[in-house]
Parts: structure tokens; sequence; C-alpha cells
């Protein structure tokens, strides 16, 4: 059995090629900003296999057919400020029609701590499935909190999607919010005293908005 039954290692070869660039020091703002959304947008293909779709009766120019579809306006992503930001148009690649809400998060440099410090979320985002994304889910206290602040606005269906994680992350995701499937595409060894994830990519807000 699983230790974690709702986290998801992806184990894709695309994906771990374009990790290894992701995660070198010497690759730039730019191209690391087009691997975080080459990444998301594989990992949205992966881990929407159990969506749900609706028959649609569809005209080809031959004859009358039921076809089925992703039910539009049925996705909504909300990134964790500021790094998740990257991932967004990897989403919306796959679904252009998802509505956007943000949750800004910082992490207190001493305490580790996640502080909530903007939330704004689309109207009617409670029916939909909602993609949080952040590429970095470190000792998970900022994932976790956002979780429970879309559960609290009566948002049921949610799935978090992270590009690396740490150990530490995946446990306190599957302790604290177990419905929640999460899906990350490496599983990294620990983190460092400064909360660090290694091996990791270092500061990914840093290194898509060139601020360090
Ligand atoms: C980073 C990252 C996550 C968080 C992960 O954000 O993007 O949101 O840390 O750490 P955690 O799992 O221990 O909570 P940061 O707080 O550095 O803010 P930023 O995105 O604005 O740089
Ligand atoms: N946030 C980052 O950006 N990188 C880490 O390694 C941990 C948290």
């Amino acid at each position: 059995m699983k230790k974690y039954p709702n986290v998801f290692v992806f184990d894709h070869p695309l994906i771990k090629h374009k990790v290894s660039i992701l995660r070198d020091k010497n690759t730039g703002m730019k191209e690391f900003r087009e691997l975080i959304e080459e990444i998301t947008v594989i990992m949205t293909y992966e881990s929407m296999k159990d969506v749900t779709l609706v028959p649609v009766e569809v005209e080809t120019p031959l004859e009358r057919t039921v076809e089925y579809r992703v039910p539009e306006e049925s996705v909504a992503i909300v990134p964790i400020l500021r790094a998740g930001l990257g991932m967004v148009n990897g989403v919306h690649r796959v679904f252009p029609t998802a509505r956007v809400g943000h949750i800004g998060m910082y992490r207190d440099e001493t305490t580790l701590e996640p502080q909530e410090y903007y939330c704004k979320l689309p109207d009617g985002i409670e029916e939909k499935t909602v993609f949080v994304v952040d590429p970095m889910l470190a000792t998970g206290g900022s994932a976790s909190d956002a979780i429970s602040a879309l559960k609290k606005r009566g948002v049921k269906n949610i799935k978090m999607m992270s590009i690396i994680a740490a150990p530490e992350g995946v446990e306190r995701l599957s302790k604290e919010h177990p419905d929640v499937p999460v899906y990350v595409s490496t599983l990294d060894r620990c983190l460092n005293g400064n909360g660090y994830i290694l091996p990791g990519l270092g500061d990914a807000g840093d290194r898509l908005f060139g601020t360090k």
C-alpha cells in the first residue's frame, strides 16, 4: 500500500528532463519561467485523468454523434503568490477558460510559518475543480493554509499541484488534508535548516521574477 494514498509523484521522463534543467543554478530567468510553464502543462494533463466528462451532441461532416467534454467553466486555478503565478499559464494552456483566484502567502523567515496577506477568489468557486498551484512544497505550511482557506469558503474539489516537494510537506498535507490529491513531479530528499528543499532549485519566486 502507498504510504500517502493522496500523493501522486510523476515518474515521467520528459518531466525529469525539464526538472534537471530547472534545478541548474545557471538556468536563467527566461528559461526557468518557460520550464515551469511546460512542466505544468504536462502535470495538468496527468492530474486530470479522473475528470468527470459530460456527454454532448456533435455534428461531424458525416453524421450526428455523442462525444464527451470537460464541462465549460468547471475548472479554476488558485496560485499561491508569488511563485504559483509561474504555473498559471501552464494550466491555462489546457483550460483556457479557467478563472483565476489568488492567495497571497509568505513564509516568515525565522518561524517558517505562512502568513496570508491576500485572498481574492472568483464567484462560484465552490462548484469548481480548483487547482492550487505552487512550484515548491517545503514544510507544506503555505499549501495547507491555502487549502484550508478554500475549504472555509466552501470549495469541495481541490487538487494541489507542486513541481518539487519535500517529504515534510507531503507528510503534512497527507495529515491535514487527506481528501486532497497532491500531484508532485519530484519528491526531494529533505529540508535544510532554513526550510529550503534539498537538492531543490533555490528560491522559486526569486528565480521566476529576477528579484535576487
Ligand atoms: C515559497 C514557495 C511556497 C512556500 C513553500 O514562497 O513558493 O509558497 O515558500 O514553503 P512552505 O511549504 O514551507 O510553506 P515564499 O514564502 O518564499 O514567497 P514568494 O513566493 O513570495 O517568494
Ligand atoms: N520556497 C522556495 O522557493 N524554495 C524552497 O526550497 C523552499 C521554499
